[in-house]
């Protein structure tokens, strides 16, 4: 199906004017920059804090362009994808008139962003073992459902999404289907960065917050094809992601070789902490997970819960999210995090033993 992305985009979205930052102006070389009302005479730091950052990020875009084989106009960096989550929303949906599907349980922050934006949320959940439903997908979008947020591998399960269903969407949705992989490299499942050019609807986010050890700079990614970049750039503001953010990526680039490690630690302690965890008889089933994170059901998720928090441990209980009742999310720690997780949850065992003996 061939999407008309124009027909998509909000009537006030596509008449904005955007802000034309100070440096955007001129062409050619300058050496004297009075234009944007910085402080001339530098900052208290050692580094080159008092000028604003690159608006459009684009030694970032290069390396990224380059490591995923695309043009660097396919690719949005934002302050975290949750700021590409919350421009989705404000390009395209339409308060009190559209709406969004999403596929629960999934990521939060979708429907936050839809009840920030006053859009309407559409739900098609997941099967019992958290595969996709593309009969419920397909019986609940409607002529206004824009937005069709997938995340694989998913937030809380773990698992990643049947390729070809997802596809299949794209082929059939007049929305845009966006697909959060903030965990993809933590997966041998292949990214869907590569279908961006193949289906002009979809979207595909991805950040630096998980596998690339760098939560605390806010940086995240969005892929698509140029027209829909180009509608980010239009809306976000100015400036998104700061100096120090963008040079921190930058030399994180250099050292690849650390990630990779990481990545594979922790896939490592993640088979490490499934085998430990199904040896605990309160554990009832743990969850196949392509993530950094494991989804494991218990008897009694809000008294382990409970009990991790006494023993200075905090993990995410998850039993009141739908079809996870019972359910704790625990992220993949370093081994000796990972050890005492174990230890503090073979304790919770020997007290309910001990209780119930009483
Ligand atoms: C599925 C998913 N998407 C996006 C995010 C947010 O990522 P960022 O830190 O890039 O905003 C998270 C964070 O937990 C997540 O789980």
């Amino acid at each position: 199906m061939s999407v008309n992305l124009q027909n998509l985009v909000r009537e006030n979205i596509k008449r904005l004017t955007p802000y034309s930052s100070a440096r955007k102006e001129f062409t050619g070389v300058a050496e004297i920059f009075l234009d944007a009302n910085e402080n001339s005479f530098g900052s208290p730091l050692s580094e080159n804090f008092h000028r604003y950052p690159d608006p459009l990020q684009s030694e970032i875009k290069e390396k990224v362009a380059n490591w995923n084989n695309i043009e660097a106009n396919e690719i949005f960096v934002g302050n975290g994808s949750d700021e590409a989550i919350d421009l989705l929303f404000r390009i395209f949906c339409e308060p009190k008139k559209d709406n969004i599907l999403i596929c629960p349980p999934t990521y939060g922050m979708y429907k936050v962003s839809a009840d920030i934006n006053n859009i309407e949320i559409k739900k098609a959940s997941l099967t019992e073992d958290f595969e996709l439903n593309p009969d419920a997908i397909k019986n609940v979008i409607d002529e206004n459902t824009k937005l069709l947020f997938i995340c694989s591998p998913n937030n809380p399960t773990g698992n990643s999404l049947d390729k070809n269903a997802i596809l299949g969407l794209a082929e059939n949705f007049e929305g845009i289907i966006v697909i959060d992989e903030a965990y993809i490299h933590f997966s041998e499942k292949k990214s869907f960065v590569s279908e961006i050019n193949n289906y002009k609807n979809i979207v595909v986010l991805q950040t630096f917050s998980k596998a690339w050890g760098l939560a605390g700079l806010r940086v995240g990614l969005a892929f698509a094809n140029a027209e829909i970049i180009e509608l980010f750039n239009k809306v976000k503001p100015p400036y998104n992601v700061s100096e120090i953010a963008q040079n921190a990526v930058l030399k994180a680039f250099e050292n690849k070789p650390k990630v990779e490690k990481m990545i594979a630690d922790i896939i490592s302690e993640r088979e490490n902490l499934i085998e430990n965890l199904a040896k605990l008889d309160f554990v009832t089933k743990i969850y196949p997970t392509d993530a950094n994170f494991v989804l494991a059901k218990t008897t009694d998720a809000n008294a382990i819960y409970q009990f991790l928090v006494d023993e200075k441990i905090i993990v995410r209980n998850r039993t009141n999210v739908e079809m996870c009742q019972g359910c704790l999310r625990f992220t993949i720690g370093t081994p000796s995090e990972n050890k005492e997780l174990i230890n503090s949850l073979r304790k919770f065992t020997t007290e309910a033993q001990r209780k119930q003996s009483l």
